[in-house]
């Protein structure tokens, strides 16, 4: 597919912040999101559900029992239940040494609050979570792009290809990448795999542990995008960089710029 991608120019390697500056604020939150920005994260990358009443919101798992102070999934819940739930003491408990006092009473952030927040300061890569049958997450996400005019700076991303091709059919012009995990190293994958993804995506984001530098060379050599997650330590984000990718996800986005910025 030829679509503009956010990832231009390609001559530098992106800093995704994964679900905020996640490493030092509580993940997919306002604050997070603000951390990457003010660390000057290329992008920051949020998962997306939808509750019971149809909203597209910011949250990783299918319930909000890790990240909040409440009980139950995601889905059952009304946006006005979870807009009720503190989304930050949970990381203040976990991480004394990054907690701050505003981080407590944070709150699961909906799609659009996002956007509104952050308008073009920054890139979006968005995760759909949900496809549950019956929902349609794809057409409520691409109409939260049209709405704030974001187009050229939005990308999706699922483990879903199903979702993606849906969103594709749905936009056309916004790059997706495919996200896929190997549990072994995947030191090549086959030419018809990686031609059914370029039939509608971008890039490949496959987790940093599962690849080697013959696998980055082998889908680069192919036209598609790829960006590692998640990467968190420096010895890994030298050797991601030296294999020419074209983006990295990071819960510390200055570990990752600090590389970049020595190499
Ligand atoms: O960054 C890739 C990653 O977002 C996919 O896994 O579980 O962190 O959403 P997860
Ligand atoms: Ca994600």
């Amino acid at each position: 597919v030829k679509v503009k991608e956010i990832m231009d120019p390609a001559d530098k390697v992106y800093t995704i912040a994964h679900r905020g500056a996640s490493g030092y604020a509580p993940e997919n939150t306002i604050p997070a999101f603000e951390l990457a920005a003010e660390m000057k994260a290329d992008i920051i990358e949020m998962d997306i559900h939808l509750t019971k009443d149809g909203i597209p919101v910011v949250i990783h798992d299918d319930t909000v029992n890790r990240t909040t102070n409440g009980k139950g999934y995601v889905k059952n819940m009304t946006l006005e239940q979870l807009e009720r739930l503190d989304a930050g003491t949970w990381f203040n408990e976990a991480y004394p040494m990054f907690a701050r006092d505003k981080y407590a009473g944070t709150t699961i952030p909906t799609l659009d609050q996002v956007f509104e927040t952050f308008g073009k300061e920054i890139k979006y890569i968005l995760e759909i979570k949900d496809s549950a049958p019956g929902t349609d997450i794809e057409t409520l996400i691409n109409e939260s792009i049209q709405k704030y005019d974001l187009e050229d700076v939005v990308a999706i991303h699922s483990f879903s290809a199903g979702s993606l091709r849906k969103f594709h059919r749905i936009n056309p012009d916004i790059p997706l990448y495919q996200l896929v995990w190997y549990d072994y190293n995947a030191v090549r994958v086959s030419e018809t795999y990686l031609k059914d993804i370029k039939s509608y995506a971008v890039g490949i984001s496959p987790n940093f542990q599962g690849i080697s530098s013959a696998y980055v060379a082998q889908v680069k050599n192919f036209g598609l995008k790829v960006m590692p997650y998640t990467v968190n330590y420096q010895l890994n984000m030298d050797k991601a960089y030296s294999w020419g990718v074209d983006g990295v996800y990071t819960n510390f986005p200055d570990r990752l710029l600090e590389v970049i910025h020595t190499n």
